[in-house]
């Protein structure tokens, strides 16, 4: 009897036991068990021969290595963030990629809101005084902070994070503002949110929260002098990609007290951070935990593991972000040869 031959996927982590089981039940499943991150040098040894990939954000795949897999179908990112795969290299081979939208929009929007309420609250700086034995009783001007009801909350970027960041807002009794590329109607019924020009988001901005994707557009869109039009007492709040901001000219701004504050998950350096950002102390910083919660790893890793399994199974795979690229390059071979084409 012939053994029907399994689609060869490798992963660069370990996903969770119940996918890890769905993965081996439809594939010839294997993944980095070594416990550290996957190295560049390790990627390359695996991805030639492979028909699927599965990666985490924190794998960069060039062109060269998307030249070098070829054999490669699918690469499947555990995030709903693309910008650690060069689209264009797959585009051109024509290869899957997805993400992990939707199932991580609620827990993203939460650590939002959790930065913005820690760095409003002084809440780190309340634990590491009563931790220290630096408290010894209420006082009237103890750690005092800024309050949050009938100020304004500025959203760069209302997508899928973006709108839940908007809609939590209700319940503290915000004003809501936003800039997207977009207007988004029904948001702005919903949360009775306003668009604004990109500048004047920041002059008005008391909590300004960036939700927007990394790309060639939005990359150190934000500086100095967007940072400067801001008001001194407002607080800036990054759980998007570092990228988005140049993070010298955020530390010089912060420095010089310029704004009152941030809440940053993300960095420029996605391996740790800029060692003066740790230096300020009206910083609140998260190790890019925005879909860090036990429930939403496990919808991701789902996801993500439908999609490669769907696209190695000769389907379209429900969470492409190059479906318009992939369907149009298809219509370019000839109809007796596209079922070949996976
Ligand atoms: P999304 O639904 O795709 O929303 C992106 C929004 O950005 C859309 O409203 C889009 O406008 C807008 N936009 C404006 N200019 C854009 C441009 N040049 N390119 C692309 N989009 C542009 O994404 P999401 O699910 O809300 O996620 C947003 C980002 O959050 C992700 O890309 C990721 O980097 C980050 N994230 C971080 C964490 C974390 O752990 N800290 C967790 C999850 C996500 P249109 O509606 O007009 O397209
Ligand atoms: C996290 O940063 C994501 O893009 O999912």
């Amino acid at each position: 009897m012939s053994e029907i031959i399994k689609p060869k996927v490798w992963a660069s982590f370990d996903p969770p036991p119940a996918v890890l089981e769905y993965l081996n039940e439809n594939l010839d499943f294997s993944y980095n068990a070594t416990g550290q991150l996957a190295t560049r040098r390790m990627i390359e040894e695996q991805l030639p021969g492979l028909d699927g990939f599965f990666l985490t954000l924190r794998d960069f795949v060039d062109a060269e290595l998307i030249e070098a897999a070829s054999d490669l179908k699918i690469i499947a990112n555990l995030a709903v963030g693309y910008d650690n795969i060069d689209l264009a290299a797959a585009n051109r081979r024509g290869i899957w990629v997805t993400n992990t939208p939707d199932v991580l929009t609620a827990a993203s929007a939460d650590l939002a809101w959790a930065l913005l309420l820690a760095v409003a609250r002084r809440i780190p700086e309340g634990d590491r005084m009563v931790r220290s034995g630096q408290y010894s009783g209420w006082r009237h001007d103890l750690l005092l902070g800024t309050e949050l009801s009938g100020k304004t909350l500025g959203i760069w970027g209302v997508g899928r994070i973006g709108q839940a960041i908007g809609q939590r807002a209700t319940g503290f009794n915000l004003r809501v503002i936003y800039s997207n590329r977009s207007r988004k109607e029904s948001f702005e019924r919903e949360c009775r949110a306003r668009w604004v020009e990109f500048d004047e988001l920041f002059r008005r901005s008391d909590f300004l929260v960036l939700a927007m994707p990394l790309n060639e557009e939005t990359h150190n869109r934000i500086g100095k002098t967007e940072l400067e039009l801001m008001k001194p007492s407002a607080i800036l709040i990054n759980i998007a990609r570092g990228g988005l901001i140049r993070e010298d000219e955020l530390i010089e701004v912060l420095r010089s007290k310029r704004i009152a504050g941030a809440g940053l998950d993300v960095y420029v350096d996605t391996t740790g951070i800029h060692k003066k950002l740790g230096d300020l102390e009206h910083v609140v910083l998260t190790p890019h935990i925005g879909s860090a919660t036990r429930e939403t790893r496990e919808r991701m890793a789902f996801l993500a593991a439908r999609n490669l399994i769907d696209v190695l199974r000769g389907l379209e795979p429900e969470n492409a972000v190059n479906r318009d690229e992939i369907r149009s390059l298809r219509a370019t071979i000839p109809a007796p040869l596209r079922a070949l084409a996976v």
